[in-house]
């Protein structure tokens, strides 16, 4: 049944874009190609394409199926599916993630506004690659501006949440996301053609088995989930919006190969270019803010293109914090009963506080640790190597073994009107791979067999 009160997306492209819009951001352009240096290159993508397909994918699909049977937000669609059982507790936990996850997302979000500005401040041109490593490092170590932009995020975000699942959240990623594809594909091409671009495509492209360790594989895993957005119920909450006629198989099937593609050619703009100028691949964090600026001021026009770049890097993030804090206010204001408004703007308060405590242990707080790493690296490592992984895992557990198959298959084909390619590879992965995967990962890697 159709629930008439319930917000929904006014187009198969409004579903496409608003979940790709969530899957496509700083996941894509920060945060894989920097993973992807740390951990060997060709090694990690070749694993990860692998974790994408066979891990991400099932499990995007059960949410979607959980989002839109239930037509509720995360926890309660787990209620409505299992009632009397403690399965909405995984809701709540994706809950939590999104509140993690977005305590260092905003901050890096801030990131890519300031460098809107110092693109505009021309500040780019004429510095080597060790000058804006340390305008990077002057900056993120600085308490004042980065905690500005931090918080300038998180009141941007609350707005466009605040106007509402249509108004807000559609329009946004259906004008930008598509203009962000353009900027990548330019930049790869001027990337491939630098000087010495061959071994950024030797690193990213040939294949190097020695390099495979259990570090490499959880890291891969992690960013699997954390770059489709899965494992936190965000796509149930989004699932939850989708109208009984879409199809739900090439939703997510063009969720995934568009957010794949992306990551993939983000590296491609950027390792060419980082062997070219001599960077040390596993820079971490940096990576893309020290790379792509000196590429910038080596294409024409490079100064616009800049300021193009930071501002739609901006734009993908936004998509994807409003996302995350949909999760949130969807669960508090449904389970709760609240006003959105008084939701979201609790919701602000205390982002502030854990995206600001964040921001500030990469420098004047330095001393902000949680197992040996700053506030910020934890709150990464906790989220994507810990909770996206087990969110993943329940939630497969759940479709695979506590929900009728018939069920799944019913909400997968819209009542018997759609075919189901795959549906018995589909719930065979989800019912043994998945979950035996996800499990023999955390083992090997976090010692749970020492
Ligand atoms: N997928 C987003 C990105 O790659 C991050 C995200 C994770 C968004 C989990 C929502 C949920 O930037």
């Amino acid at each position: 049944m159709e629930n008439k009160n319930r917000a929904q997306f006014s187009s198969k492209f409004a579903v496409v874009a608003a979940a790709a819009g969530s899957a496509v951001g700083l996941g894509n352009i920060w945060r894989f190609p920097y993973e992807l240096g740390s951990n060997g290159g060709f090694a990690f993508l070749l694993i990860y394409l692998l974790f994408v397909f066979v891990l991400g994918m099932p499990v995007m699909l059960s949410e979607l199926v959980i989002g839109r049977r239930s037509q509720a937000n995360a926890s309660g669609a787990f209620r409505v599916l299992r009632p009397n059982s403690r399965w909405h507790l995984v809701g709540l936990l994706g809950v939590i993630t999104a509140f993690i996850i977005l305590s260092f997302y905003f901050v890096v979000a801030g990131w890519s506004l300031e460098y809107v500005f110092q693109a505009v401040a021309n500040n780019f041109v004429g510095k080597a690659p060790s000058d804006l490593s340390q305008v990077f490092t002057d900056f993120t170590t600085e308490a004042v501006r980065p905690l500005f932009w931090t918080i300038v995020f998180v009141f941007i975000t609350a707005f466009v949440v605040l106007a509402g699942v249509q108004k807000g959240i559609e329009k946004i990623s259906k004008i930008l996301m598509p203009l962000l594809f353009v900027i990548i594909l330019i930049l790869c091409f001027r990337s491939l053609t630098l000087p010495r671009a061959e071994e950024g495509v030797k690193f990213l492209f040939k294949p190097d088995f020695s390099k495979i360790t259990s570090t490499v594989v959880l890291s891969a895993l992690g960013q699997a989930f954390f770059s489709l957005s899965v494992g936190m119920s965000c796509l149930i909450t989004y699932a939850s919006y989708v109208s009984k006629k879409n199809n739900l198989v090439h939703t997510a099937f063009e969720i995934t190969t568009l957010d794949t593609l992306v990551s993939v050619l983000a590296s491609v703009a950027i390792f060419p270019a980082v062997f070219s100028l001599g960077i040390d691949p596993s820079k971490g964090p940096e990576l893309v803010f020290i790379t792509l600026p000196n590429v910038f001021t080596q294409i024409p026009g490079g100064y616009f293109w800049a300021i193009l770049f930071f501002l739609l890097l901006a734009v993908a993030a936004l998509t994807s914090t409003i996302s995350l804090l949909e999760v949130i206010t969807a669960y508090v204001t449904e389970e709760f009963k609240l006003k959105r408004k008084t939701v979201i703007l609790l919701s602000v308060g205390v982002l502030i506080i854990s995206s600001g405590l964040s921001s500030l242990s990469l420098g004047v707080w330095s001393n902000l640790q949680l197992f040996g790493m700053s506030l910020f690296d934890f709150f990464d490592y906790f989220s994507s190597k810990i909770l996206l992984p087990t969110g993943g895992l329940l939630i497969s557990i759940f479709i695979g073994w506590f929900y009728k198959r018939k069920d799944t298959f019913d909400e997968l084909s819209n009542g018997g009107k759609l075919a189901v390619p795959l549906f018995n590879i589909y719930f065979f992965l989800l019912r043994y791979i998945v979950p035996i995967a996800i499990a023999l990962i955390f083992i090997n890697e976090l010692g749970l067999n020492k």
